[in-house]
């Protein structure tokens, strides 16, 4: 199998008629790695940067106590849908899911889009940086229509269904809603601390620096945190595109790197049950005085 043949192939389907084979080729076998880091873990970080989706999250607290079963959880309801398609048993069950546990709270339409369009543009523009090669047309589209797909089983009302719409109601949103809160700012260290519990040998204040080399200004001064020294930024970006341009003269990967197809630190064993996860019934029903 050569280099290219996944996006050959790609190039020769359909983008809306085959959105849901398209994303599952690009994102098990080719950016697994990418989509990792930018869709659940840079993604992850940006949607606090919205006060009101911080405040509910941080009032709950539920991220603060569990934050590798959250990341683990997420990344299995996110990632399953794409394995299998959002409308197979496997799908419907994650979309269930997902509406089972925001039913609980009271969600404002705008703040789903933004979660959204933070969790369709930010693999786009990781790749652009990144990628060991651009995503194509065929690949951007099919991304969007899959998301599109899933806010209708989500109840969303009017998410724009072209890259362009998303990005100027992402951009529109933040000009609005992104400003300093209390709850970003903790909520962001959580999830920095998470990263770091992963490579005990690694000073947490180096993992601090190599995440804030990969924000934009806006992030860091939603997240309270300073900007990385020039030359630190430089090396950090420097580091990842070489491991694109490496990786674009290797063999290309032939089993899937997708999350669910690999045992997580939460379920060593895979042996999760989709209509369990996220927070328990109890958790779910403790009053937060919203
Ligand atoms: C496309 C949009 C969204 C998706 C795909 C999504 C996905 C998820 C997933 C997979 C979980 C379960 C993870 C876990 O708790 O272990 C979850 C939980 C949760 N989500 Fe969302 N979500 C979205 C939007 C939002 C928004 C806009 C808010 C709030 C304003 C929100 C608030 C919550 C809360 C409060 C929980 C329970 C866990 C906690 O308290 O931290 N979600 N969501």
């Amino acid at each position: 199998m050569g280099r290219y043949d996944n996006l050959n192939k790609i190039q020769a389907m359909d983008p809306i008629k085959d959105h849901a084979e398209i994303v599952k080729i690009m994102v098990s076998y080719e950016f697994p790695w990418d989509f990792q880091r930018s869709q659940i873990e840079m993604a992850f970080a940006r949607f606090f940067a919205g006060p009101r989706i911080a405040g509910l999250v941080a009032k709950r607290g539920y991220a603060k106590t569990h934050p590798q079963k959250r990341y683990d959880d997420t990344s299995i309801l996110l990632y399953e849908m794409i394995k299998h398609g959002y409308d197979s048993e496997q799908g419907r069950a994650c979309i269930e899911r997902m509406n089972y546990i925001h039913s609980h709270f009271p969600i404002h339409n705008d703040d789903f889009l933004y979660v959204t369009t933070v969790l369709i543009v930010e693999p786009v523009e990781w790749n652009a940086r990144f990628g060991w090669r651009l995503m194509c047309g065929n690949e951007i589209q099919a991304w969007v229509q899959f998301w599109w797909e899933i806010s209708q089983r989500m109840h969303m009302k009017n998410l724009p269904n072209t890259l362009e719409g998303i990005k100027a109601f992402k951009t529109d949103y933040e000009n609005k809603y992104v400003y300093n809160s209390p709850w970003t700012k903790d909520l962001v260290q959580v999830f920095v601390d998470l990263i770091s519990s992963w490579f005990p040998l690694v000073p947490k204040s180096l993992i601090n620096v190599a995440f804030r080399c990969l924000l934009d200004d806006k992030s860091l001064q939603a997240f309270e945190m300073q900007a990385p020294p020039i030359p630190v930024k430089k090396l950090v970006e420097f580091s990842l595109r070489s491991r694109g341009i490496l990786l674009s003269f290797l063999p290309p990967r032939t089993t899937s790197g997708l999350f669910v197809d690999h045992p997580s630190r939460s379920y060593p064993n895979k042996d999760y049950n989709i209509a369990k996860l996220g927070p328990s019934d109890e958790n779910l029903k403790q009053k937060i005085g919203l």
